[in-house]
């Protein structure tokens, strides 16, 4: 987590790093720093809290042409102004920012930094302090950088000043993402090259373990060895009205409200020249060497991949399993013969998937990514990459991403399927244009959806999601959603299971979010429904066009039953905004949270 950024050029440093990081708070937004430089030294600026606050400890009288900046989610050491970023060396020569984790910080303190005297709580500091050691012992900064970095062990993108060496920004990293973006007579540092589409929108993206020597006239990159590398630059194809909120209150409210483009763009994004779905023949050819497919993934990633199983299973009839990525390291089943992993990440960074990539891949295996973000580091390090064309997901609870995913999946498991000789019933492109459509009858539905929050979410303190068969992973997500950015305890549960324990928390008015969207299993989480209200719970359901039942709350466009995840899940996460907005929660940016996690 956390976002870096740097500048350096002949403006005013300090807006243009600040405007950097707000567009980087949703790497984390606990607390956040910048440093510039000018001929009187280095001028540090630190906040606990959002970038807002920062600005209002910002001297906006220091001229610089140089700086740093850093928006932090904690890893080591309670947010606050001490541990915010950046930090300084003990004679204040050299300051640092920092995105990733060094495991090996304590043995390198006691090692090479007993005498030092420590300001804060964090991995990073001991970083800017072994540079300081290095360079005292006679070394030049470079040197000393990277010497320094060959002691690290774990993950690092990094931004340093050096306050007797104005001219240069020193940038290195090693599995946290970075890139240098180019501008004529400046050149920037960036996590997310959205930070710096405001001043450049051509980028050079950095490998592993390479340092870069950035001037505004020149970029040098390097290996540990000092050997220099050439890289050519590309264009970010990054819109700015794309990472805009627009007339939008929140982002996530407007990222919702993209899903009917996103299923059209997809559609147009898999088409080929005769208007069919395709997907690239190395990858068809990877998933149908396959035995088994293993999904690997993480919270609403992981959601999106429960129903990707039902997809390749009963589309393209290849047996999948789907694991949390934190867990599989521990718990690695027994691999079938011919395993092919699919890694589901909207951002392409998490760390727990990027650990069970670096796994499989070492083991021999193959791996497909399915990301939205091109040249991530799951998408870079996997064979091969399908795109969530998307667009950029700002807010922190993923919407639009989620049912990319779970569309790119049902493109994956058709075209698949139609390549192992399968015949399918149905014409995908026809099915996803009318999902594209209900979700605009669901998304100009906003009021009904308000009112819901309003009746059942404003004043309880939990809610339960219920469903079976795949409206239970809906419900699963529905859950996840209410909970991460309203703050009440939501849980989703398969129907059936309610009985087996779960039906103790039910109380006089307990909300029970009850989706139903299978002719198969329509009656059975209605007799569930039943179940709770008896013992005093306070029923909304959520069912498809032709199952509906009297006294059901809201009824959804009925579309392809396989497909109906895509549709059902937009009623669930308008509420859990508006259950948000109603409890005045920071909708975009929960506490606690971040959008990507980069740590495992
Ligand atoms: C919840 C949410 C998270 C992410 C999870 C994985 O709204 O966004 O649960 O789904 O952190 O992130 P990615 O998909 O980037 O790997």
């Amino acid at each position: 987590m956390c976002g870096i950024v740097g500048y350096i050029g002949p403006k005013d440093t300090k807006e243009i790093l600040l405007k950097g990081l707000e567009k980087l708070e949703y790497r984390g937004y606990d607390s956040s720093g910048i440093a510039v430089m000018n001929e009187e030294g280095v001028h540090v600026f630190k906040e606990k809290g959002r970038i807002a606050d920062l600005r209002k400890t910002v001297d906006f009288d220091v001229f610089a042409n140089s700086g740093i900046g850093h928006t932090r989610w904690a890893t080591h050491g309670v947010p606050s102004r001490t541990n915010s970023h950046p930090h300084q060396s003990a004679s204040g020569r050299f300051t640092l920012v920092h995105n990733g984790v060094i495991e090996n910080y304590e043995i390198l303190k006691r090692e090479y930094l007993q005498d030092v005297n420590f300001v804060s709580e964090t991995d990073t500091e001991v970083i800017v302090q072994l540079i300081e050691l290095f360079a005292t012992e006679g070394l030049s900064t470079e040197e000393a950088f990277r010497k320094t970095l060959k002691l690290l062990k774990g993950s690092y993108a990094l931004g340093l000043l050096d306050d007797q060496n104005q001219e240069t920004i020193f940038v290195a990293k090693n599995k946290s993402p970075l890139l240098v973006g180019l501008g004529d007579v400046f050149n920037v540092v960036a996590s997310d090259a959205m930070a710096m589409l405001q001043v450049t929108d051509t980028y050079v993206e950095l490998m592993d373990k390479e340092i870069v020597i950035v001037t505004q006239d020149q970029v040098t990159i390097k290996n540990l060895e000092g050997e220099v590398i050439s890289r050519d630059s590309y264009v970010a194809e990054l819109d700015t009205s794309d990472i805009e909120k627009g007339t939008y209150p929140h982002y996530m409210l407007k990222e919702i409200d993209e899903q009917p483009l996103v299923m059209r763009k997809i559609i147009q994004k898999y088409q080929n020249d005769q208007g069919e779905l395709t997907i690239d023949q190395e990858i068809l050819d990877a998933v149908n060497e396959a035995d088994r497919i293993y999904i690997i993934a993480a919270g609403t990633s992981y959601h999106a991949s429960l129903v990707g199983k039902q997809f390749i299973e009963k589309m393209a009839n290849i047996p999948v399993e789907v694991h949390i990525s934190s867990e599989f390291g521990y718990n690695m089943p027994l691999l079938s013969e011919k395993p092919l992993f699919i890694f589901i990440s909207q951002s392409g960074e998490t760390a727990d998937s990027r650990a069970v990539l670096v796994q499989v891949k070492e083991m021999g295996h193959k791996a497909i990514t399915i990301t939205n973000v091109q040249g991530s580091t799951l998408s870079r390090e996997a064979d091969y990459t399908l795109l969530l064309h998307a667009g950029p997901e700002i807010a922190v609870a993923s919407t639009k991403a989620y049912t990319a995913q779970i569309a790119v999946l049902s493109i994956l498991s058709y075209v698949a399927a139609k390549s192992r000789g399968i015949e399918l019933e149905f014409d995908l492109i026809h099915e996803l244009g009318i999902i594209a459509n209900g979700m605009e009858v669901l998304c100009d539905e906003k009021e009904e959806f308000e009112s819901i929050a309003r009746e059942y979410l404003t004043v309880t303190r939990n809610a339960f999601f219920i469903g079976r068969s795949i409206d239970y992973y809906v419900s699963l997500e529905g859950a996840l959603k209410l909970k991460e950015i309203s703050y009440i305890q939501a849980e989703g549960f398969a129907g059936g299971e309610l009985k087996h324990g779960t039906i103790a928390l039910i109380e006089e008015g307990t909300p029970i979010i009850a989706v139903t969207t299978q002719e198969s299993v329509n009656l059975g989480i209605r007799g569930n429904v039943k179940e709770v209200v008896a013992r005093g719970a306070h029923p909304c359901i959520i069912s498809m066009s032709g199952l509906e039942s009297e006294g059901d709350t809201f009824i959804i466009p009925e579309v392809h039953e396989l497909l109906t995840p895509l549709i059902s899940v937009i009623p669930l996460q308008l509420i859990a905004y508006y259950a948000a907005l109603h409890r005045d929660c920071d909708v975009d940016k929960p506490r606690n949270l971040a959008k990507s996690v980069t740590v495992e």
